[in-house]
């Protein structure tokens, strides 16, 4: 769907629609917290990785399959485990693991944000999700969605240090006992490049 001819006029007014939202988004409301890996650069909403299905061609990548079948994904699910009830009970967490933003700040995305800066498609049960690394894109899907030309809007691209965020040693998790995180194999196992073209 995304990038061949739509008809025009419902993009367009779709495309101002999104791009009204992110200018409201703008006025302030929806900075960016530092618990998060996001950047200050970013001001406009969360559309979910509903939004990001554009991504899901083969030519382009399909970064929302490979994104599927990482433990990203799956980051909010795994917080229903017995493992995760046993860590969240023995750090004194009160109530459910999956509602408790002290393991969603790092099993979710953007929970330190007002709901303002969410559009309807955004949901936390999706754990980890693109825009957890690489910013909200209300206004990236907007403008793609106006103009019809891939990537117009530069988001983010995190670093290393970035995923080290919530990969960092934690002292909670050691009652898994879990492999060490190696962050070099890591980055190799969630990538998701555009490929190059002939
Ligand atoms: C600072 C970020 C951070 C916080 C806060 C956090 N986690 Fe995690 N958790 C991770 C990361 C990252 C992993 C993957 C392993 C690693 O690199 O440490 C993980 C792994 C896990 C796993 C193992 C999942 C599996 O596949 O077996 C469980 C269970 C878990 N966390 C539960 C929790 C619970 C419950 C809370 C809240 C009490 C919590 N975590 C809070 C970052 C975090
Ligand atoms: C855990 C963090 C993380 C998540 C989640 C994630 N990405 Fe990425 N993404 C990266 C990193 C890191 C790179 C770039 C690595 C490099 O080449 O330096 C990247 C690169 C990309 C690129 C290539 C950008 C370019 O100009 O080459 C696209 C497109 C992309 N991601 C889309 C997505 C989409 C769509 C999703 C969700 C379905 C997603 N990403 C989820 C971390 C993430
Ligand atoms: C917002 C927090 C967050 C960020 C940022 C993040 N991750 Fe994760 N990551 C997690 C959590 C939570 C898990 C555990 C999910 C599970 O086990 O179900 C995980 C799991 C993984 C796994 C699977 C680990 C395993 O034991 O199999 C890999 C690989 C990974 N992340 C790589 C990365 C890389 C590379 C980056 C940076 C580009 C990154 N992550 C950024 C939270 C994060």
């Amino acid at each position: 769907m995304c990038g061949k001819k739509l008809i025009g006029g419902i993009v367009l007014f779709v495309g101002m629609i999104f791009t009204l939202a992110g200018s409201w988004a703008q006025s302030g409301d929806c900075k960016t917290n530092k618990d998060t890996t996001l950047d200050e650069m970013q001001k406009a909403k969360y559309v979910g990785v509903a939004g990001c299905t554009c991504h899901m061609k083969q030519s382009l990548g399909n970064q929302y399959n490979v994104w599927i079948g990482t433990k990203h994904s799956r980051s909010w699910v795994v917080l229903q485990s017995l493992d995760a009830r046993k860590l969240a009970k023995k750090m004194g967490i009160k109530g459910e693991p999956q509602q408790s933003p002290a393991c969603l700040k790092c099993h979710g995305s953007a929970v330190s944000l007002d709901t303002l800066c969410m559009e309807a498609t955004f949901h936390i049960e999706d754990g980890v999700q693109c825009e957890t690394c690489h910013g909200p894109a209300s206004q990236h899907v907007a403008i793609k969605m106006g103009q019809k030309i891939a990537a117009p809007m530069k988001l983010k691209i995190p670093t290393k240090e970035d995923c080290m965020m919530c990969h960092k040693e934690k002292k909670s998790h050691e009652m898994l006992n879990k492999k060490k995180f190696n962050i070099d194999k890591a980055w190799k196992k969630i990538l998701h490049p555009i490929p190059k073209s002939k």
